[in-house]
């Protein structure tokens, strides 16, 4: 969480900077500053304020004042340690002004040093983790800022991306990482640094990556890196993916919308040079590596957060209907600490759009500390997951924009089904095999066909926007469909949404159910359709409002639904890319109906790398 800038050079800083910075707004939204050394009065001046980056924008159009300067640092915040508050925002500096920093992560023992600092008199303003690494600097400062750094990064536990500038040891930056993404782009002498590539990509088209405990140290006239005390020679840059480059809304209003009809190209990107038709075969190039280990497995766990946890759930159905393999699906935050049974013949699957959220990342390094085989299904090429995994899969569906998870649900879900393939050779027949390929084939026509009902589903929006709290609930494939839709609809309505597998309503959550509680069930026409009929009729004998998400032709729900969303026909594997089409429209248009900004909701940010 949280987005970091760094600039050097001769530019316009704010302009540059204010660009780069926004491009990480993603990462957190609720504050923002930048700090400037000005070298005619040979001091830093800093400025910050609350909210998202623009109120930032504004208060330097009102101070009049002019910035130019470099170097400089530029932060927006997603609050871990401390209220939202202008004191709590970044940059931070040490008691004499002399040393600024941006950080993005948590110093996990920030207590225990702020208590030393102040018994050492230092004066500590903020209730921020990151403002004690300033005063640790300014404890060892003693003219050279990356010596300073490299002492006070002793000390810390945690992690840090972190930039850091100093009044008496000007025109330099030094920038450190530990588990936190840091890159530099350079251009002749000038250098901008980030959190994420996206952000650098209209300044250079290559950058250099810093890796676990390195500090580099950059002024306009040399550039270096240094890990132990020992300088890390020639590192080559990287090119910036096509993933980074500038992403525009379009005929869009917002980022969600855009993303949700770009599901079906999703779902053709997934799919993309990984299939034989004609042989019923699945190929993954990043996977091929593995197939004898794949082989030996006997037990798949498949961690990961949020949406993507639901996208393993619904992997779960797949993978033991049809490869019989024994799959766990663990929240990776909990699985972590739990000290799971894992031995060689487990595969561990992370599942992550963003490639760097902190639990899965953390959830992976613990399966290969334990010996298993690691396995990753991830969306940002060269990103952390991406890098540690034993072998994986990229979704290779472009940037996710919109805090909330889309597209890349609809990918996740395709490449499950692909995984599922790949692992059945022995148990499927060719027919069958063949059969699956043939309508997965048909899905991106057939979401085409749901997302022409946006219309409609907005008029639905507009009818139930009234309500505070909705059931969404489902059986088998269509319970992960449930749990996806009732969180889009927390993250981006703020209304009170919970699913529910059909079959568990009736012990307990059913007390809740009258005219004001409005369920949208996911029944499509498959092998528990009959199941999900019986707590809808238990629904409506309470006055539940019925919304019902089932398959074209089914005209059994007509008396029981107050209103009916149907999608085409698919097998049941399938079922839940089609269902939950529906659930992502009525989630937006509901946002949208509230007035909210469906694109940054409050209190979220897109890549959650702090634990
Ligand atoms: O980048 P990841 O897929 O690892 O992110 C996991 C979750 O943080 C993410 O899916 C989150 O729940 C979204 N805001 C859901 O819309």
């Amino acid at each position: 969480m949280c987005g970091i800038i760094g600039y050097l050079g001769k530019q316009d800083n704010i302009k540059i900077g204010m660009t780069a910075l926004k491009k990480l707004e993603y990462r957190g939204y609720d504050s923002a500053g930048f700090a400037t050394y000005i070298p005619e009065k040979k001091e830093i001046i800093c400025l910050k304020s609350i909210g998202k980056i623009n109120s930032l924008e504004q208060k330097i159009l009102k101070s009049n004042l002019d910035f130019k300067g470099s170097p400089s640092i530029f932060h927006t915040r997603w609050a871990t340690t401390g209220i939202v508050s202008e004191e709590n925002a970044h940059p931070h500096c040490d008691c004499k002004r002399n040393i600024f920093l941006v950080h993005n992560g948590i110093v996990e023992n920030y207590k225990e040093i702020k208590e030393q600092l102040l018994r050492e008199g230092h004066n500590i303003v903020s209730e921020t983790d990151s403002e004690i690494i300033a005063h640790l600097i300014e404890k060892f400062f003693k003219g050279i800022l990356e010596e300073a750094v490299a002492k006070a990064l002793k000390i810390i536990k945690g992690t840090y991306a972190l930039i850091v500038i100093s009044q008496d040891d000007p025109e330099k930056i030094v920038c450190a990482r530990l588990s936190s993404p840091l890159i530099i782009g350079k251009k002749g002498n000038e250098y901008l640094i980030a959190s994420d590539p996206i952000a650098i990509s209209l300044f250079s088209k290559k950058f250099i990556e810093l890796n676990d405990n390195e500090i580099a140290v950059i002024t306009a006239k040399k550039f270096f890196i240094i890990k132990d005390s020992f300088f890390i020679k020639n590192r080559k840059p990287k090119k910036i993916g096509k993933q980074a480059e500038e992403i525009k809304k379009g005929e869009y209003s917002h980022f969600m919308l855009k993303e949700i009809f770009e599901e079906p190209e999703a779902i053709r990107r997934s799919i993309k040079g990984h299939l034989s038709p004609n042989k019923g075969l699945v190929r993954f190039g990043g996977m091929e590596i593995m197939d004898n280990k794949l082989k030996e497995i006997e037990k798949i766990i498949i961690v990961a957060c949020g949406t993507a946890y639901y996208a393993g759930l619904t992997g779960k159905y797949m993978l033991e209907e049809y490869a019989k393999i024994p799959v766990e699906v663990e929240v990776a935050s909990e699985f972590r600490y739990r000290n799971p049974i894992i031995n060689k013949k487990t595969a561990v699957l992370a599942i992550s759009q963003s490639g760097e959220t902190a639990d899965t990342l953390a959830a992976i390094r613990e399966a290969k500390k334990k010996g298993a085989l690691t396995l990753g299904v991830v969306n940002i090429i060269s990103s952390s997951i991406a890098r540690e995994v034993d072998a994986g899969i990229y979704n290779h569906i472009g940037q996710e924009v919109a805090v909330a998870s889309t597209k890349a649900f609809i990918s996740q879900l395709v490449i499950l089904a692909l995984f599922t393939l790949y692992l059945s050779k022995e148990n499927l027949s060719l027919g069958n095999r063949k059969e699956i390929i043939e309508n997965i084939l048909e899905l991106p026509k057939l979401v085409e066909g749901v997302l022409k009902q946006n219309s409609k589903i907005k008029i639905l929006a507009k009818k139930y926007s009234k309500f505070s709290n909705f059931f969404y609930l489902g059986r088998k494939y269509s319970y992960p469909v449930a749990m996806e839709g009732a969180l889009k609809l927390k993250e981006v309505s703020y209304i009170h949404a919970e699913a529910y597998p059909g079959g568990e309503m009736k012990h307990g959550p059913i007390a809740l159910i009258d005219k004001n509680f409005p369920l949208i069930f996911v029944a499509p026409i498959d092998s528990v359709y009959e199941k999900i009929l019986l707590a809808m009729e238990e629904a409506r004998a309470r006055n539940g409002k019925i919304i019902s998400i089932t398959t074209q032709g089914n005209k059994s729900l007509e008396k029981l639904s107050d209103d009916i969303i149907y999608i085409p026909k698919t097998l049941e594997i399938l079922s839940p890319i089609l269902t939950v089409i529906p659930l992502h429209l009525f989630a937006a248009y509901m946002g949208l109906e509230m007035g909210y900004d469906i694109d940054k909701p409050r209190n979220l940010a897109k890549s959650v790398t702090v634990e």
